[in-house]
């Protein structure tokens, strides 16, 4: 299926983990994707040629989101690359896991400077891009974190639970312009992000999951594809794919 051809897509922390799935279900349906990453080039370019694979043009985008002006600066040169930007999707991610007790002022604006900056710095920048186009489909990964809370998260649960609000009021302003934004609220889902939690508790988080595993990062990247490609009277919503962790 290629109905996305001809539409024009960027994928924040596209090179690994759910942002790869999602990247390279665009291009399946035909879609031209950029990826961004932070420092670890051999999995931009690895996942660059898979996209590639799919006929469709791809580009990695080296840049700091948690820095606004590099946040914006990737938007531009999307821009000036290819002259449109219809699916936005900001994907890129941290976790900085301590309790309150122990958290520090660096440990809690990494992660909303990361996980939330970068999302109204992208947003704020491809705005009159869509405007001017009459169409944009915007999609932000956030967490059912975002919506229960989780011990030891309050930065990341704070970043994600902005998303939802920031998602929801960005939504209301631009509705009457074809462009639509969304939040998709993922579960436990098997990446490197999950990967860093010790065996112990990832038996105690399986028992929490009433689907009884983990996600896998193709299940958050069909329902993402799904809003940019068919959910066109879908906006200011959130979309848990979570095995029923939150309800
Ligand atoms: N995995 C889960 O269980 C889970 C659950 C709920 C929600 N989520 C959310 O889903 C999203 C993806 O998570 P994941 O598990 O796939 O993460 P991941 O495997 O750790 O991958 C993170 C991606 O984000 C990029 N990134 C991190 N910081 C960045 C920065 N400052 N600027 C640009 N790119 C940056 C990384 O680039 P480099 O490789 O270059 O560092 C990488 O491409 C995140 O927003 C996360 O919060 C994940």
């Amino acid at each position: 299926m290629q109905d996305l051809k001809g539409k024009v897509a960027i994928v924040t922390g596209g090179s690994r983990g759910i942002g790869r799935h999602i990247a390279l279900q665009l291009a399946q349906r035909g879609a031209d994707v950029a990826i961004n990453y932070r420092s670890r080039q051999s999995d931009a370019d690895e996942t660059l040629k898979e996209i590639e694979a799919s006929g469709v043009r791809a580009i990695a985008i080296k840049a700091d989101l948690s820095k606004m002006p590099e946040a914006r600066s990737m938007i531009k040169e999307v821009h000036e690359k290819w002259g449109r930007i219809d699916i936005l999707v900001n994907n890129a991610g941290i976790t900085k896991d301590k309790s309150m007790k122990k958290l520090t002022d660096d440990d809690w604006n990494d992660v909303l400077d990361t996980n939330l900056g970068s999302v109204y710095a992208t947003c704020s920048e491809v705005l009159n891009i869509m405007l001017e186009q009459k169409f944009g489909r915007i999609i932000n990964i956030t967490s059912f974190v975002g919506q229960a809370g989780n011990f030891g998260q309050a930065n990341y649960a704070a970043s994600k639970g902005g998303i939802i609000a920031f998602t929801k009021t960005m939504a209301l302003e631009v509705a009457k312009h074809n462009i639509t934004v969304n939040a998709i609220a993922p579960g436990f889902t098997e990446t490197e992000m999950l990967a860093q939690v010790p065996e112990n508790i990832r038996e105690k988080i399986i028992a929490r999951v009433p689907m009884g595993r983990f996600g896998q990062p193709e299940e958050i990247a069909r329902a993402v594809v799904f809003l940019a490609a068919e959910g066109d009277y879908i906006t200011g919503q959130q979309i848990n794919v979570n095995g029923g962790v939150y309800m």
